[in-house]
């Protein structure tokens, strides 16, 4: 079982993907805190990537691709990923087929978190004072948004059009969102 979890900033990617891979022995496979460890740990491409996370804008296609294929090539997380922020862009929703299909898997579920601009910016300013994330100003988390917006229309049709799309309302507590993607996975024939 492999699945997709999308939505904006704060929509509670991180929360859910947290709380399903503990519950069905997943593996949480979250771009944003890969790209932050690579700037924590001041490697060549966290010096690379900082302003850019920092500005709120898209590392490129072709930097993600290649940290999600080290976690799609393992063994040991074979059919077991959740991908939490991954694809953001058609370019990388067709990348992550073609780079499924090499490693013989496919996505079984994608989730969109839907949540209001205004439940954004709640969350983001809450979690701020907590998690210190530097791009969690309230104009970088806007731009984050505003980067989403642009992004995602084609990549929501993508997923439509094979059917494996279900859109959670996000604004729900963590409980009953986390409730209603349980199901969805149990509801999916032969989920290990
Ligand atoms: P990323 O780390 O993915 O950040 P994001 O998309 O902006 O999303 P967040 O992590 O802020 O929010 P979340 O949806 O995980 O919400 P959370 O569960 O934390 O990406 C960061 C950056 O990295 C990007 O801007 C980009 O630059 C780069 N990047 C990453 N992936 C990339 C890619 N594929 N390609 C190119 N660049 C990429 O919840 C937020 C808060 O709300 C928490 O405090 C939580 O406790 C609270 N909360 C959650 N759910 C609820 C609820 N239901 N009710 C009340 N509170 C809730
Ligand atoms: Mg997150």
């Amino acid at each position: 079982m492999n699945i997709v979890i999308f939505g904006p900033p704060g929509a509670g990617k991180g929360t859910q993907s947290n709380l399903i891979v503990k519950k069905f022995n997943l593996h949480q496979l979250s771009t944003g805190e890969l790209l932050r460890k690579e700037i924590r740990n001041n490697t060549k491409l966290g010096q690379k990537i900082s302003s850019i996370i920092n500005l709120g804008n898209l590392v490129s296609d072709n930097i993600v691709g290649d940290l999600i294929e080290n976690y799609i090539a393992n063994k040991i997380f074979k059919n077991r990923l959740i991908f939490d922020g991954y694809p953001r862009n058609l370019k990388q929703a067709t990348y992550l087929d073609i780079l499924l299909k090499k490693y013989n898997q496919k996505i079984d579920l994608v989730l969109k978190l839907s949540v209001s601009l205004e439940t954004i910016k709640n969350r983001i300013l809450e979690r701020k004072s907590l998690e210190k994330r530097a791009d969690d100003s309230q104009e970088i988390a806007i731009r984050r948004y505003e980067t989403y917006e642009n992004n995602i229309k084609p990549v929501i049709e993508f997923y439509n059009q094979s059917n494996l799309l279900k859109v959670v309302n996000g604004e729900a507590t963590i409980t009953e969102i986390n409730d209603e993607i349980s199901g969805l996975i149990e509801g999916i024939k032969g989920w290990l």
